[in-house]
């Protein structure tokens, strides 16, 4: 079935097919697959950089909506960036990164049980066990404090870890009352974790602060000589694509509308802004929601691809927006 090699692998811009883990030793890449991250598009990217963030003048970076952080492992690792602010407002991806950072080792260990425990199950017995893990899962976010570190972080992270690994193509999503909904995967080997790159995860994190926070948020951060990446949840290219469900907060044309004024007031600031979403006009080409909404900024069109769709023919080449407030060269 599809969804089992899309798992594994991922498209590289000419269309390579490369494992997930395929990298040089000691570079951090995401450990999560995350609806809408953008591993696939960093080629392309990297053009629409700052020049300053190239020459090594801005030193800060803030990426609000963080996800699978694809972008930052890529720019912390590229660039001369002394200190990074992630922030998104899914709770359980926050601990988790929160967990790297502080315990990689024992998660290993968790990590590491995971992977044995499940391995030698038959493909029956796999999915029983998934389903006692989304479970209990589900049932201890009631009690988690996921304000103050604790041990209890732990298990969750190397659950969240587990459940992303296995569960059908991949996706976190969730119900509007919080609960991981997504079934379980059918995948013949699936690599729960891998140590090297928890560990250059680990290693990078050591430079951010790390925070559950709305976007809003990260205003009373930002200092100058700074860079902020943008990537909201897409606003839904058609009627019946749902890319929001990550948490179970709403991200609708009014927060789009609500991002659009912070850009023009950071813009005001002199920082460094870089946006992306999906482009409206692929569905329809009259569609001008973020033409308007970030009129007398550069709007830039490149292609990308669409991955996690339970249906493997909504996957197709569509466009992606990048709004920056600089020239890109
Ligand atoms: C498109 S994804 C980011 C993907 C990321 N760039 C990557 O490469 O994986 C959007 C993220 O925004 C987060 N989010 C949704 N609403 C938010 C809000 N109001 N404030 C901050 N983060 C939010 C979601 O939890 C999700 O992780």
């Amino acid at each position: 079935m599809s969804f089992k090699s899309d798992f594994l692998t991922e498209e590289r811009g000419n269309s390579q097919s490369v494992s997930l883990f395929d990298r040089s030793p000691g570079t951090a890449k995401p450990f999560l697959k995350w609806a809408g991250g953008k591993g696939q598009l960093l080629n392309q990217f990297k053009k629409y950089y700052p020049k300053q963030l190239k020459q090594g003048m801005l030193k800060t970076y803030y990426e609000p909506f963080l996800g699978s952080g694809a972008v930052f492992f890529d720019v912390a690792q590229r660039y001369n960036i002394e200190r990074a602010f992630l922030f998104d407002i899914n709770e359980e991806l926050i601990l988790t990164y929160q967990v790297i950072q502080n315990d990689v080792s024992k998660l290993l260990e968790y990590l590491d049980s995971y992977q044995k425990n499940y391995l030698k199950l038959d493909k029956k017995k796999r999915q029983e066990f998934y389903y006692e893990q989304r479970s209990s899962y589900n049932l201890q976010r009631f009690s988690i404090d996921y304000e103050h570190y604790s041990e209890e972080w732990l298990p969750r992270a190397a659950q969240l870890i587990f459940l992303n690994r296995t569960c059908f193509n991949g996706l976190y999503r969730v119900n509007a009352s919080g609960a991981f909904n997504a079934p379980a995967g059918d995948y013949n080997n699936p690599k729960i974790y891998d140590e090297q790159n928890l560990l250059a995860v680990h290693q990078i994190l050591q430079i951010a602060e790390i925070k559950i926070a709305d976007f809003k948020e990260v205003t009373h951060y930002i200092t100058d000589n700074s860079f902020v990446y943008l990537d909201p949840p897409y606003r839904p290219i058609s009627k019946t694509a749902n890319f929001n469900s990550y948490s179970k907060s709403r991200f609708a044309d009014l927060e789009q509308i609500q991002l659009a004024s912070l850009f023009r007031k950071l813009d005001q600031s002199g920082i460094q802004l870089m946006l992306s979403n999906s482009d409206p006009k692929n569905n329809n080409p009259l569609d001008h929601f973020f033409d308007e909404l970030y009129d007398g900024f550069i709007i830039h069109r490149i292609p990308a691809k669409r991955m996690i769709n339970s249906d493997a023919s909504k996957r197709g080449a569509i466009n992606e927006i990048i709004v920056t407030n600089y020239p890109c060269s």
